[in-house]
């Protein structure tokens, strides 16, 4: 059982057999491992990153006035979305910025998958309010163009130059991330997501000068997402663990946040898309997204997100639900190389896993994200906008995603058009097996 850097996969085999002889061999292996990495920075070393501060639970927005007044801002900059101001969602927040006597001012133009004109927009927004500081309100959309918006106000230049790792040389405006969906984690992650107007093709911006002044997670804020955003985020969340805890830069760390966050998703996602006012699901899901941004933000993610970028930028496919299409074939294809991690994601979405190989027992973790993704309804991919016509190029824009890099193994561009297209002849012919009866 061999990883992709064509070592032993050490869980796989420790899953299945402890003699001395594997035992040997896989120190062998570690030695081996260890010599070829050693021309990789930070050896030896790995840095942790989070926001400066998190309050996770009920009534956080109340505490916004408190950290406010540890900046030196004389205004914020409220960033939020037409549907939050509508629902109210945002009102709860600058109502408690009224009673403090805070000034603010809005910008509410921002809209799912955010593009290179939408942070334009708000940065100039925010250059002429005279704010000096960014409260963000929803999704990762709200918070990502805050992000962009800190990151370009404090460094300059064009949303692109800073497309890649750490690319900026300063810290942006604090910006208060409230986030409102479970989610992407965007608000306790070092990373923003915008779309490109001409490639259509979505930028991953991983920096540390964009982590959040505060995180905010209040589940009650969460408790008016319908069902199916309630679903697609949660899928989203469930995506950032799994691929984080396969991907080929986890850590301890990161690893037991990925887990629990597996466990917590399984345990509380149906319930929740069932019943939104489920406070018991919906907080569990509110650590779980958490976790899960923590985890991938502190080791990476992979083919699933590469794929779904491109299917958010070119289709305006929503973020999650892009995730929930492609993760069981791109698991699929990556099973061979992580076995007995997959055996793990089993065991911790609460599959009976004991007494399998680790083959079987991997599959189950396949089959469970299935059932899963099912349960609470994602369709296939043939009832989006996507059009096989554009495969090409998709596949290879996502071969160039940073969520790519790390993935276990290194795909070709037919490996990605033929994940793809399977994924999309798989949906078309389990609607006709439906339509047979
Ligand atoms: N920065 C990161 O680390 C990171 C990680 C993953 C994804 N992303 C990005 O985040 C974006 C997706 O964010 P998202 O999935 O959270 O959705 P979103 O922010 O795009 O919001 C989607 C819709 O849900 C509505 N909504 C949000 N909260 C609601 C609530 N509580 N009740 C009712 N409606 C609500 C919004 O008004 C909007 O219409 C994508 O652009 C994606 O690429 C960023
Ligand atoms: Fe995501």
């Amino acid at each position: 059982m061999k990883n992709a850097n064509g070592l032993i996969d050490i869980e796989a085999v420790l899953w299945e057999d402890k003699s001395d002889d594997i035992v040997a061999q896989i120190l062998s292996d570690f030695e081996r491992f260890e010599t070829e990495n050693r021309t990789m920075e930070n050896i030896g070393m790995v840095e942790l990153y989070q926001p400066r501060h998190t309050l996770i639970g009920r009534d956080g927005i109340t505490m916004i006035p408190h950290f406010l007044q540890r900046l030196s801002a004389k205004k914020v900059l409220v960033i939020t979305d037409k549907g939050l101001v509508k629902i109210g969602t945002a009102g709860k927040v600058t109502a408690v910025l009224d009673d403090a006597n805070i000034e603010y001012m809005i910008f509410d133009g921002v809209e799912p998958n955010p593009t290179t004109k939408i942070v334009y927009q708000a940065l100039d927004f925010y250059t002429k309010s005279g704010c000096g500081a960014l409260i963000a309100i929803g999704g990762g959309s709200p918070i990502d163009v805050a992000k962009a918006v800190s990151i370009l106000s404090a460094n300059g230049g064009r949303i692109e130059d800073y497309n890649g790792v750490n690319k900026s040389k300063k810290h942006g405006a604090p910006v208060i991330a409230v986030n409102t969906t479970a989610g992407t984690g965007s608000e306790c992650t070092r990373a923003y997501v915008v779309t490109d107007e001409d490639t259509k093709s979505k930028m991953l911006m991983v920096d540390t000068n964009c982590l959040a002044h505060l995180a905010l997670d209040d589940p009650m804020l969460m408790v008016g997402m319908p069902p199916s955003l309630t679903a697609a985020t949660g899928i989203d969340a469930l995506t950032h663990a799994i691929e984080s805890y396969i991907c080929n830069i986890h850590t301890p760390y990161t690893d037991a946040l990925a887990l629990e966050s597996i466990r917590l998703v399984s345990k509380a996602l149906r319930r929740a898309v069932r019943d939104g006012s489920d406070m018991d699901a919906r907080t569990d899901m509110c650590w779980a997204e958490y976790m899960a941004g923590l985890s991938f933000s502190n080791a990476g993610l992979g083919l699933v997100h590469g794929i779904a970028h491109q299917l958010g930028g070119f289709y305006n496919i929503p973020h999650g639900l892009a995730n929930a299409i492609m993760l069981p074939r791109v698991l699929e294809y990556n099973r061979p190389y992580c076995m007995g991690r997959l055996a793990s994601v089993a065991q911790a979405m609460g599959e009976k896993v004991d007494n399998l190989s680790v083959d079987a027992a991997s599959k189950k973790a396949i089959e469970a994200v299935r059932k899963l993704c099912a349960d609470v309804k994602i369709p296939p991919l043939c009832e989006t906008k996507f059009s096989m016509d554009d495969i090409d190029t998709l596949a290879a824009h996502a071969l160039q995603d940073t969520a790519t890099q790390t993935n276990i193994v290194r795909p070709t561009l037919e490996d990605v058009k033929t994940i793809i297209a399977k994924t999309y002849y798989e949906g078309i012919i389990m609607k006709q097996v439906k339509v047979n009866g």
